[in-house]
């Protein structure tokens, strides 16, 4: 297998020298490759691919082309589903505030609006399919619980103990001796630690629907179940990444 020459290829130059982070920002749809070769796009989501490619050993030609092929398939990719809205906002130059008032009013609201429609679509089809598919149905409500559960809390102390504070520091009125700036970092860690925990649940939810895919002779509201979790898996991860690797980074690496 060809191992990447960096220095003589600029197409690869350019991709390998973005951060992993940054990759599946601007191209959601990547998410699929790097989870293949789990590759870490939370915590060491601020690295460059290259360096992430070379630690997995994974560092050859065959891998980059599959990236460079997938990114080319989300360039052409359009579509009027909300994940749109992301895939065509650049977060990186956007204000700290503008991305704030993004993550409450995509993401905050679309959660706490699609949550509660969906734990009652799952009841609905516990109760329906109660014969045939008890073990999967029964799963699939304790992850997506699991996942609902942590959001509740979640969202609410990022919009109490993190933003607030975000904007009241930047426009001068919280120092960083204050207690709020300090529960505000704390709360971020808190944050990021549940944000790990709701990736590895999502994965678990995949895999138990075979990617969501739905079980032979499935009725319409078993359709309807699957393709809202997966809608709400890519919501979820877009969600979770603009924290960690774009808004928080900004308050984590002032200290
Ligand atoms: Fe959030
Ligand atoms: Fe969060």
């Amino acid at each position: 297998m060809k191992i990447i020459n960096i220095n003589n290829d600029f197409n690869n130059f350019k991709i390998l020298n973005e951060k992993v982070g940054d990759i599946l920002n601007k191209f959601p749809s990547t998410k699929t490759f790097f989870d293949k070769y789990n590759i870490d796009y939370c915590c060491n989501g601020r690295k460059v691919l290259k360096d992430t490619l070379k630690e997995l050993n994974i560092d050859n030609q065959n891998i980059v082309n599959e990236l460079i092929h997938d990114i080319q398939k989300a360039c052409e990719f359009k579509s009027s589903n909300s994940d749109e809205v992301v895939k065509s906002t650049d977060f990186i130059n956007k204000s700290s505030e503008e991305v704030i008032d993004f993550v409450i009013n995509h993401f905050h609201e679309g959660l706490r609006k699609t949550m509660p429609e969906i734990n009652a679509l799952i009841l609905k089809i516990m109760r329906a399919h109660i014969k045939h598919h008890k073990q999967l149905f029964w799963k699939i409500h304790e992850l997506f619980c699991k996942i609902k559960d942590i959001f509740e809390g979640h969202l609410i102390l990022e919009e109490e103990n993190i933003f607030k504070a975000m904007i009241k520091f930047n426009n001068g009125e919280l120092s960083k001796e204050s207690e709020e700036y300090k529960t505000m970092i704390e709360t971020i860690t808190e944050a990021v630690d549940e944000h790990f925990i709701i990736g590895p649940t999502l994965k678990e939810l995949a895999s138990l629907t075979n990617n969501y895919s739905v079980p032979e002779n499935s009725c319409e509201t078993v359709k309807k179940v699957y393709s809202e979790l997966h809608k709400l898996q890519d919501h979820i991860l877009a969600h979770t990444q603009i924290e960690n690797n774009i808004l928080f980074p900004r308050y984590l690496t002032q200290n």
